[in-house]
């Protein structure tokens, strides 16, 4: 994938970036399928979307493809279940939305007024900073992680108080009873703290959503301050209504008593509390795709101000038929945003959606 790497800012211009591969960081520390590997590791010949045209992932699984174990499990807020065999895509399903985003203003960047943008916030810790280039690789092959991309590579932080968390935020997340980072936050945050553009690959229940949430709440705090008519400043994008409200309510649980807002738009509900939220301004999005491009066309929101984007379960994403509306959706985002991807599966069609989106500065 392409990454913006560190020390380097990103031109405004998107054709000038080189498209490279992306800073993919892949964490398989339970076998989420049946081999101990990634199912798109090379040595494995089955296609994500083979000629069946059946996902896989959830075949003959109960569970919804989930097979952590329950080792981080989310709770019964939802019930547990993913909702993989009933997608909740709001009463529009992919093969009807192609028309929506169809009045979408075509953005020109550099007629654009946009704010200044901060994307590295990282200051290595001494202990990490101290390590020798064999711990890096030792602490690496204990986490089960491989990162490809541009170097350097992030040095995994294996301890919640190397990461340079505000201390409020610190004491949020311990008091949330978690001992230790999960492999993908131990690689993920110091390449998101840094900036980069990065795609994280680990199976479900493995903590993703705090691998990009706790950057994203350092990343807001940093920009200026929403005024009036703007914009979120980090959205996630995520395919169904149940997970969008999986996500708000993770994101709720650690910006209570924080002044970061945030909401989530889905289908299938009423527009107006919805467009409220949006109106009154939120510095975190969640959204599906379709009812985000309503909500652009009509005029309710905009993406001016989104300089950190999560496409989280971006493979179930394209699997959903939504690649059409992700695409119109980033068409509205500035270029030198920061691009994270998360996924459970690291195949070819997600490997192409990451190098259209993420960059990478030209030496
Ligand atoms: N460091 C941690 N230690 C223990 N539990 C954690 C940690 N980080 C996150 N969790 C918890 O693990 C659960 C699963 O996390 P999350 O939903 O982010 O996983 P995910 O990788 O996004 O999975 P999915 O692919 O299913 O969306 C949540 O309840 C979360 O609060
Ligand atoms: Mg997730």
């Amino acid at each position: 994938m392409a990454t913006r790497a560190v020390g380097f800012a990103l031109r405004l211009s998107p054709g000038r970036a080189s498209l490279r591969k992306p800073l993919a960081v892949r964490c398989f520390s339970i076998d989420p399928y049946d081999g101990g590997q990634d199912p798109y590791s090379p040595g494995r010949s089955k296609s994500r979307f083979d000629d069946s045209g059946r996902d896989f992932r959830g075949q003959g699984r109960s569970d919804g493809g989930r097979s952590d174990g329950g080792r981080f499990d989310r709770g019964k807020d939802f019930g547990g279940r993913r909702g993989y065999d009933t997608p909740l895509t709001g009463g529009s399903m992919p093969d009807r939305m192609g028309s929506l985003g169809q009045n979408l203003k075509h953005m020109n960047w550099q007629q654009e007024e946009l704010v200044n943008v901060q994307k590295n916030f990282y200051k290595e810790h001494p202990e990490i900073a101290a390590m020798t280039e064999q711990q890096v690789a030792e602490s690496l092959k204990a986490l089960n992680a491989n990162i490809e991309g541009r170097k350097p590579h992030p040095r995994p932080v294996t301890r919640f108080d190397c990461i340079g968390l505000p201390e409020d935020l610190l004491q949020t997340v311990k008091g949330a009873g978690f001992d230790q980072p999960t492999p993908i936050q131990a690689v993920g945050w110091p390449a998101a703290l840094s900036g980069r553009d990065m795609v994280g690959i680990a199976q479900t229940g493995s903590g993703k959503t705090l691998a990009y949430l706790l950057p994203g709440l350092i990343h807001i705090a940093e920009q200026p301050a929403l005024l009036a008519g703007d914009g979120p400043i980090a959205l996630v994008m995520a395919p169904t209504r149940e997970l969008a409200m999986q996500i708000h309510s993770e994101v709720m649980r650690f910006t209570d008593g924080s002044r970061i807002r945030s909401t989530a738009v889905f289908g299938g509900v009423n527009r107006y509390s919805q467009a409220s939220d949006l109106r009154r301004g939120v510095e975190i999005l969640i959204a599906t795709p379709g009812r985000l491009l309503d909500f652009l066309e009509s005029g309710t929101t905009n993406l001016k101000r989104v300089t950190y984007l999560n496409l989280d379960e971006a493979d179930r994403m394209l699997d959903m038929g939504f690649e059409p509306q992700i695409r119109k959706v980033v068409s509205q985002i500035r270029p030198d945003r920061q691009t994270l991807m998360w996924s459970a599966t690291w195949p070819k069609e997600i490997q192409r959606l990451a190098r259209d989106f993420c960059r990478e500065e030209t030496p």
